[in-house]
């Protein structure tokens, strides 16, 4: 071993403390974890799969976030170096840096304009009554499989010019390539995640190959359309950038619907607090996407080294931080995980920050918006259903699985 290997093999292990992004906690429980390292080792070294460094402290993550291309990189953004949603070189643009990552802002950043999301505003509107019709009259619903998971995937649908009868197939696949199958072995639930892998690789080829002869003014069809180096962008980078547009679209718009219903149902007066005046939701809307931040991102060192906090990380070493930690850091949030709609604003981080801030920012706050809005004019009182445990899951993009609402039988009719 060289001194320098030596000296890391000392690091590594003064700051040891194995750490589970798949664990089987609730995220309340892994989020009290994730506090108590903070407070006794706020940079941890955990030897798990391929080892990596944990984060909790928002300057740390912040600082980290900051420096993507000045001494870190985003490839892979999986802390065990994987390839679980089945990229063929990289999921595009989120784990390419420089020049290329340049590029392809500059191509997608015009097509999620607040101007462009804004013209989506009627159909989501319409899209979002469309899936309140679908279980109104009952006065119960599974929240997830009937809401929270649809409605975003039909917003990507019309952004991206897909058939909407394909939703449910694409929802599906999504869903199975995030968080495998619950309650199945763990070869099982790899197995599941590859076939769906390559399913969703046939749909897509298709679907761009159809689409090449059939342009409009869709988000496929710019990106059918762009150029890079003088030639159209090749299937494989094209299915990079399609997988990354749907599983970034579906799976962070739904936890943070379906952890702020939990938060909601279990606080009824923060959902009559969120409608007290026009100007109340805003603000609500960035605390709950304070509190309910799903993405858990990943970097790796690419500079001989680089500091995080107190501690110089050597070239390679891998950094990875779910921004929920970084949202309750106390320092900037008293009583962190309690939910106050006027909080003094400090700017979160469930969009994540520096060069790799989300592309979608606008989109999902108008899905937020609508989404709330929707619901609470037809839906105006709800409660949890006691009787039925939601199920959670951590991961790269925490969520929740199914969530039981009860309330009063609504009229069908829109308004
Ligand atoms: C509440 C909803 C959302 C949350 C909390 C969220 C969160 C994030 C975060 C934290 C990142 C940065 C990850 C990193 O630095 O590694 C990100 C990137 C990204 N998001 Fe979102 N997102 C949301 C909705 C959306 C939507 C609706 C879209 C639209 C399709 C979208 C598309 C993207 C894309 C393409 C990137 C990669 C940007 C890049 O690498 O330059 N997101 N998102």
């Amino acid at each position: 071993m060289s001194v320098d290997q030596i000296a890391l093999e000392d690091l590594r292990a003064q700051h040891r403390r194995d750490y589970d992004p798949y664990n089987n906690a609730t995220i309340a429980e892994h989020l009290a974890e994730m506090a108590q390292r903070r407070r006794e080792m706020p940079i941890s070294y955990s030897a798990r799969g391929n080892g990596t460094w944990v984060l909790t402290r928002y300057d740390d993550i912040a600082s980290v976030l900051r420096r993507n291309n000045r001494g870190f990189v985003s490839n892979p953004n999986d802390p065990d170096g994987g390839n679980p949603q089945g990229a063929q070189k990289a999921l595009i643009p989120i784990e390419l840096d420089g020049d290329e990552h340049k590029f392809y802002r500059r191509l997608l950043d015009p097509l999620f304009s607040p101007q462009r999301v804004a013209a989506l505003e009627d159909q989501l509107r319409a899209a979002a009554n469309d899936f309140i019709d679908g279980f109104i009259e009952r006065g119960e619903c599974d929240f997830v499989e009937e809401f929270a998971m649809p409605f975003p995937g039909a917003t990507v649908m019309h952004l991206m010019g897909w058939p909407l009868k394909d939703l449910g197939r694409l929802n599906e696949w999504t869903g199975t390539i995030q968080h495998g199958i619950v309650g199945v072995s763990k070869e099982e639930s790899q197995a599941a995640q590859g076939r769906a892998a390559t399913e969703m690789r046939a749909y897509l080829l298709d679907l761009i190959a159809e689409r090449r002869t059939n342009l409009g003014d869709d988000v496929t069809s710019h990106v059918l359309r762009a150029e890079k180096d003088g030639a159209p962008l090749s299937d494989d980078d094209l299915f990079d950038l399609l997988l990354l547009l749907v599983l970034a679209g579906l799976d962070t718009v739904q936890s943070t619907f379906a952890q702020s219903f939990m938060h909601l149902g279990r606080q009824p007066e923060l959902w009559d607090q969120m409608f007290a005046s026009p100007e109340s939701l805003e603000p609500a809307i960035e605390e709950l996407l304070r509190i309910a931040a799903p993405a858990v991102p990943t970097r790796t060192v690419v500079h001989e080294s680089v500091q995080v906090g107190e501690l110089e990380l050597p070239e390679g070493e891998r950094v990875h931080f779910p921004l929920a930690a970084a949202n309750r850091d106390p320092a900037y949030y008293p009583d962190p995980d309690r939910i106050v709609f006027d909080r003094a604003p400090k700017p979160h981080l469930a969009f994540g920050m520096g060069p790799h801030r989300c592309l979608g920012v606008h989109l999902a706050r108008l899905e937020l918006r609508i989404g709330f809005t929707e619901l609470r004019r037809r839906m105006p009182r709800f409660s949890l259903d006691e009787s039925r445990t939601p199920t959670e899951h951590l991961g790269l993009a925490w969520g929740v699985g199914n969530l039981h609402l009860l309330f009063e039988p609504g009229p069908r009719e829109r308004s």
